[in-house]
């Protein structure tokens, strides 16, 4: 039986498939964030921050009618008489605010980067849940081929600056508009034969969007799309070239990479250049890419926007945090645990903490009076660096015990002298120091 949150001996949890992320974990992620940001901004972007709910035509129109997110994931709402959704994903935010910002008639090239959450109602698995955290770029004003490649090269730089090496990067043209349409009618010939075979799914989508069935994961629809013509086959001169020169590029930057024609990626906007990068951590299963990404030059004019090209990517960051595997060095500032016996200790362990931390030296205070023998436990525990110690003896003779809880070793610190000497030891400089 479900929880229900009425029922007062029901224990609530967090919603299914959504995190909580304690600080131990949050470290790691602060190091996955850091490298994403100062990569980002190696590249010239700009963070971007935008609600986490926008009007739900806002997805709808953006990311298409007849995707599984629109269809059966987005997490919508009716209030105060606006229909709502928590956000899917970021694209079509940004490009929305790009919009709304008259960004386009201010800069000829944007470049903006958001980390945050996105919510999806999939069924959760290991690196699938309803909750989850994206990091993205998204580039407008530049129709590429260039850029494209160069976009690609920032998400690998990111993935290789946490160490996740083996990667595999896979491309595809979707090509323009007037391309789409070929391939469109050249796979309503190929499936429509086919339709008894597919699932409910894709027989419905079949007149719409026949490019879903390519992407869909039933299996019932695996064999008939795997028959399915190449858009490859159907691209135009200029889509051609355009491919041709954003492979080029790739191999400029000695990016290897597979041209995969059957990658559609699971939403609507997309024109041209489509990328995906996968680790090939074996925990990840199913769920192993990393980084989804490509071209969308429609989209700012459909909100209405000029004419503008864009291109994007978005990794998932706990995906990318299982391929960084179990060792991920999560740095934590080496901390003083301020033990205090007696109530004159106490006074003045609140204001020596008070002193440590004006100079940048973490730490807390035991002010619970107790024993020596149980402070020092709770300071081990705590996984403080060092304890110092302040007792009614300490006080009278003005100077402390500074306690190095990992060496084992002690030393007898002046009062006066207590926060330079720990600042060598604990303060910012040594804060980054591995534990
Ligand atoms: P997407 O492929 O839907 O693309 O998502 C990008 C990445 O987010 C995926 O490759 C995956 O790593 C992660 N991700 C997606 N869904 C989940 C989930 N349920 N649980 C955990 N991780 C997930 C987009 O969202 C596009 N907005 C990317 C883009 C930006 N295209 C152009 N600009």
């Amino acid at each position: 039986m479900p929880n229900h949150p009425t029922s007062p001996a029901a224990k609530l949890r967090a919603v299914r498939g959504m995190n909580d992320i304690l600080p131990d974990e949050a470290r790691k992620w602060h190091r996955v964030e850091s490298v994403f940001r100062s990569t980002a901004e190696l590249y010239g972007y700009g963070e971007l921050r935008t609600p986490i709910i926008e009007d739900t035509a806002l997805f709808v129109r953006q990311v298409g009618e007849t995707t599984d997110v629109v269809e059966k994931e987005m997490y919508s709402f009716e209030r105060h008489g606006d229909q709502l959704t928590v956000r899917p994903e970021g694209t079509a935010g940004a490009a929305r605010a790009y919009v709304e910002h008259g960004v386009a008639a201010k800069e000829p090239i944007t470049r903006w980067y958001y980390l945050g959450p996105m919510f999806r109602g999939e069924r959760p698995a290991k690196g699938r849940y309803r909750q989850f955290y994206q990091a993205g770029c998204e580039l407008y004003g530049d129709p590429g081929p260039v850029c494209d490649a160069e976009m690609i090269e920032l998400a690998m730089r990111v993935l290789r600056g946490l160490g996740i090496n083996a990667l595999t990067v896979h491309v595809n043209s979707l090509g323009s508009a007037g391309t789409r349409e070929r391939y469109r009618a050249a796979l309503l010939q190929h499936f429509t034969p086919l339709a008894a075979e597919l699932s409910e799914d894709s027989r419905r989508r079949l007149e719409k969007n026949p490019l879903r069935i390519l992407d869909s994961k039933d299996p019932k629809d695996r064999a008939a799309a795997a028959a399915a013509p190449s858009i490859l086959e159907v691209l135009d001169d200029a889509d051609r070239e355009h491919f041709a020169a954003v492979r080029a590029a790739l191999d400029a930057l000695h990016i290897e990479h597979i041209v995969d024609p059957k990658l559609v990626r699971g939403l609507d906007y997309y024109t041209r250049t489509l990328f995906e990068i996968k680790a090939e951590a074996a925990d990840l299963g199913a769920q192993s890419t990393v980084c989804g990404g490509g071209r969308y030059d429609e989209m700012v004019e459909g909100l209405g926007g000029p004419k503008t090209p864009a291109i994007g990517f978005a990794m998932g960051l706990e995906r990318i945090l299982v391929a960084m595997g179990a060792d991920v060095a999560a740095t934590r500032p080496a901390s003083v645990y301020v033990a205090a016996m007696g109530r004159p200790a106490i006074a003045a362990a609140l204001e020596i903490a008070s002193g440590l931390r004006s100079g940048g030296i973490p730490c807390e205070v035991d002010a619970r009076d107790a024993k020596l023998k149980s402070m020092l436990k709770r300071a081990d525990a705590s996984g403080a660096a060092y304890c110092l110690i302040i007792g009614e003896d300490e006080l009278s003779r003005g100077a402390f015990t500074v306690k190095d809880l990992a060496a084992r070793a002690q030393w007898e610190v002046a009062r006066a002298e207590v926060v330079p000497f720990l600042a060598g030891r604990a303060g910012p400089a040594a804060s980054e120091a591995p534990r």
